[in-house]
């Protein structure tokens, strides 16, 4: 799977390969954005995605970072808890088909660990959350980049 970075300094492309199991990665990002929109839904504000090298190890790994401001956990001390398969604080008139299972952050923590990569949440309390997934860059990105 090929992402491009846009450098901040340079201002131009460059190509950013990642070594992952394409449907896997899919789902994170499915599953953190569906995270994200309600609360900015609310608040009115936009969710962002970047990536770039990974900054200890930026041969090795990339981060792909998701930021939302629609006010964060609903208390610090979930932080705790959110990992944890079948723990939600969806309302229980609120769930439906696909919401509110407390399945979306720990699947996706699993699926980033079984591609050698990881899954951290912070939590900026009022303001939002960033999710962080490092995955591991592609061996020859211009083998890649090319494809
Ligand atoms: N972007 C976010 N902003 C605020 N709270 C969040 C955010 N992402 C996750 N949470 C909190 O973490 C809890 C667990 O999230 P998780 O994705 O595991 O389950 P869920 O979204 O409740 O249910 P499911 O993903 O199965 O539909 C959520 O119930 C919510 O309280
Ligand atoms: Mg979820």
């Amino acid at each position: 799977m090929i992402i491009y970075q846009r450098t901040t300094q340079q201002q131009e492309q460059n190509n950013l390969s990642i070594e992952c199991i394409p449907p896997h990665i899919q789902h994170i990002i499915f599953e953190l954005l569906k995270n994200a929109t309600i609360p900015s839904l609310k608040t009115k504000t936009p969710v962002t995605i970047s990536y770039y090298p990974h900054e200890e190890a930026p041969q090795e790994k990339v981060v792909i970072k998701l930021s939302d401001l629609g006010g964060g956990l609903k208390d610090e001390s979930l932080i705790d808890k959110i990992f944890h398969f079948h723990f939600t604080t969806t309302p229980r008139n609120s769930k439906d088909e696909v919401n509110g299972f407390g399945m979306g952050l720990p699947l996706c923590k699993v699926f980033a660990l079984f591609n050698q990569g990881d899954l951290k949440l912070v939590n900026n309390p009022n303001v939002g959350v960033d999710l962080f997934i490092t995955v591991p860059r592609a061996k020859d990105d211009s083998v890649l980049s090319q494809g």
